[in-house]
């Protein structure tokens, strides 16, 4: 993240991500594919070919679960945060893995088919009524097929063509793609009841997901929602930690993230104009509001990005009464200077 306001470009913090991912991903599959086999007992190996597109397949699978515990993980512990900032590049990572996965399973099981393997894929098995023998390849086609589009559209084009509300609405369908694979897994593998430690992992997964953002969701609220009056009371101004912010509830809804920078306090739009991230879970870096998700960053002053970049978000008025912290939920339009609240003996 630099204070330089990088969009969402190449930078060394990606490289480091990227090549922590690849790494990852090298000694999953060296391990799966070379180490468990020469340890696993004799007679009980598998035929190179299926292990190499189980090994694809679980690592997808195992790839997918991470990437839906990033963001409780982050809202819950700070320290994830450097997760989410590049998870994009991991979702990328795990379409890739399960398009390996699948053109395996296309070259084996269905390649000496008298039909077109993909005709195949959707034809030969039509077991529908009963759930052992079911076609769960099916589930497999459609998880994959939400990757691929989730993938194509990851780009900051389609951010922009298709607006922040609609990208983010799509790529919830990254839920829908997991429900399949889950699906995929318990009516494949799960049901033929050889893979024990598969099942294991999968239960294991599933609980972790669920548990992860259930615990997020009924965390309690860091907000300060009082709202009573005409001004919100925004609580104990000193309790701000310095570069960080708390964040306000609104009796509309919104939410204002209020900063500490050098002994004084300002207040903006806790949404950011890039992909809606959570601003006030970011941090002040050189002088600049640095969103937590992919580094766009703001004037604390104006709620401005730094030229030549045009982002703009809303500020608000800060007042202080009696060592307590008063917020105007009236917003400025965004961009509107609002001069910083001094604290009057804080360290800065
Ligand atoms: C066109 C899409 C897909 C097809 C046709 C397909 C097909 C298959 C087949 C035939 C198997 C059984 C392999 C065997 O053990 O003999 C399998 C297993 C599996 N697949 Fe897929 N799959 C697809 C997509 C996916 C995706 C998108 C994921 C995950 C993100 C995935 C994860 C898995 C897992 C975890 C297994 C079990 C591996 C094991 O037994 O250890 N698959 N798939
Ligand atoms: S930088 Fe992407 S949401 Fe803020």
């Amino acid at each position: 993240m630099s204070a330089g306001f990088k969009p969402v470009i190449w930078n060394g913090s990606k490289i480091v991500y990227d090549a922590i991912l690849l790494a990852c991903v090298g000694i999953y599959l060296f391990t799966y594919l070379h180490i468990a086999p020469a340890m696993a007992p004799r007679g009980t190996g598998v035929d190179e070919a299926i292990r190499n597109m189980r090994a694809f397949g679980s690592l997808a699978f195992i790839m997918l679960t991470f990437i839906l515990c990033i963001g409780p993980l982050a809202r819950l512990d700070r320290r994830w945060l450097p997760l989410l900032y590049n998870r994009r590049h991991f979702g990328v990572f795990t379409c890739v893995i399960a398009l390996v996965h699948a053109s395996q399973v296309l070259g084996w099981y269905f390649a000496f088919s008298s039909v077109d393997p993909y005709v195949a894929l959707f034809s030969t098995n039509t077991s529908f009524r009963q759930l052992r023998g079911f076609p769960f390849e099916l589930f497999g086609v459609f998880a994959l097929a939400v990757l691929c589009i989730l993938a194509a559209t990851s780009h900051d084009f389609w951010l922009k063509f298709l607006g922040p509300g609609l990208w983010k609405r799509l790529h919830v369908l990254v839920y829908a793609a997991y429900a399949a694979v889950v699906a995929h897994i318990a009516f494949g593998a799960l049901l033929s009841g050889k893979n024990t430690g598969l099942a294991i992992v999968a239960a294991f997964a599933v609980a972790t997901v669920a548990g992860l953002h259930l615990a997020a969701s009924w965390r309690p609220s860091p907000l300060e929602d009082i709202g009573k009056g005409q001004l919100i009371d925004a609580g104990n101004p000193l309790s701000i930690p310095d570069g960080r912010a708390r964040i306000v509830q609104l009796p509309d809804g919104n939410a204002v993230a209020i900063f500490r920078h050098k002994g004084a306090l300002s207040a903006v739009d806790n949404t950011c104009a890039h992909q809606r991230g959570p601003l006030g879970e970011g941090c002040i870096v050189e002088g600049l509001i640095t969103c937590p998700w992919h580094g766009y960053q703001y004037r604390v002053a104006d709620g401005q990005s730094p030229p030549p970049f045009t982002e703009k978000i809303a500020t608000y008025n800060l007042y202080l009464k009696d060592g307590r912290l008063l917020l105007d939920p009236q917003a400025n339009a965004p961009g509107t200077p609002v001069e910083p609240l001094k604290l009057a003996g804080a360290s800065s």
